[in-house]
């Protein structure tokens, strides 16, 4: 008799001591990407998916919006009706995706935006690089490139977009044009973060401008786009090219053959996200904005590893 209760309170011993009741608790993420059909966010989820591995009490929950605000508004209802334990989103536009993700963060979910912000403050976290500084950083950098005088192409992502809003805002500050006049933004179109967009905007300018010293893409695949447009036109040495994101197997690939002159990098932030929601599981009171660094590559620092960028000012 002894003897089993003995045996029965080993058992229960080890059970709490095998199961301490926060290490196994399940936890459900569910993450909204905007559109997957671009390779800068497969690298975001793959960060996220590599990121929550390691965790085998998490489990994620990927959904595309393809390119759709009213999509990816539903996605984040479905998380919050499917009581998931917390949201990444990476939303594709600023005002469309605010109320969806205020509404989730206020039925008690807790929300984690990256990369792209909604407007106000009804989020429990923004993770995400500056992208004033980065944009305020390649106006310096084609400043001082172009010796402040020449003809430049401006191709934007989506403007609707806060990435895209403050590319543009950064990149202006850094040009400086109203203290070198030499400095002309020539043509500036929304190529909505696509290649496709890009190259067709950059054959407008090609046929409006017969001189053009520098194209300033958003993003890589913008700066791409404009430069198979050069080049199927028969200009691309004419010019310089300076794109964003610098991943490895693309903006960095252009820039070691020569394509692109620069590229920033612009992390994803995956990773950040899953030891940010591992933080909010654990209770812990987390800051309200993450801001991630940038570096610049050029053809001649891309194999040391680039060069920091400036912080915000
Ligand atoms: C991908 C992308 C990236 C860009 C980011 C901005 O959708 O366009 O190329 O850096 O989004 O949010």
């Amino acid at each position: 008799m002894k003897r089993t209760r003995g045996a029965a309170l080993l058992a229960l011993g080890l059970v709490l001591l095998a199961a301490p009741a926060h290490a196994q608790k399940r936890r459900v993420i569910g993450m909204s990407q905007c559109n997957l059909g671009e390779p800068w966010r497969q690298q975001m989820n793959a960060d996220v998916r590599n990121a929550a591995a390691a965790h085998p009490e998490l489990q994620v929950i990927f959904k595309d919006a393809q390119n759709d605000s009213l999509v990816q508004r539903s996605h984040v209802e479905e998380f919050v009706s499917q009581k998931v334990d917390l949201i990444v989103i990476s939303p594709r536009e600023a005002a469309a995706l605010t109320r969806p993700v205020a509404q989730a963060y206020e039925a008690g979910v807790p929300v984690v935006v990256l990369d792209r912000a909604v407007l106000g403050d009804k989020f429990t976290c923004f993770i995400g690089a500056d992208n004033r500084a980065i944009g305020r950083a390649a106006g310096e950098w084609i400043r001082k490139t172009l010796g402040g005088k020449g003809k430049i192409v401006e191709l934007e992502g989506l403007m609707t977009s806060t990435p895209g809003q403050d590319r543009h805002t950064g990149f202006r500050e850094g040009l400086d044009a109203a203290h070198n006049p030499g400095l002309e933004v020539v043509f500036e179109a929304d190529m909505k973060w696509l290649e496709p967009d890009a190259r067709r905007e950059m054959e407008s300018a090609l046929a409006r401008f017969p001189k053009i010293d520098l194209v300033y893409g958003h993003n890589d695949p913008g700066a791409h786009g404009a430069y198979l447009a050069a080049r199927a036109a028969g200009r691309e040495k004419e010019m310089k090219f300076v794109g964003i994101d610098a991943l490895p197997y693309e903006g960095l690939r252009y820039v070691r053959q020569g394509l692109l002159d620069a590229t920033f990098e612009y992390p994803t932030g995956g990773a950040e996200a899953i030891a940010v929601a591992l933080r909010i599981f654990a209770g812990e009171k987390v800051e309200k904005k993450i801001v991630l660094g940038s570096r610049l590559f050029t053809k001649a620092n891309v194999d040391k590893g680039g060069e920091p960028i400036p912080a915000a000012r």
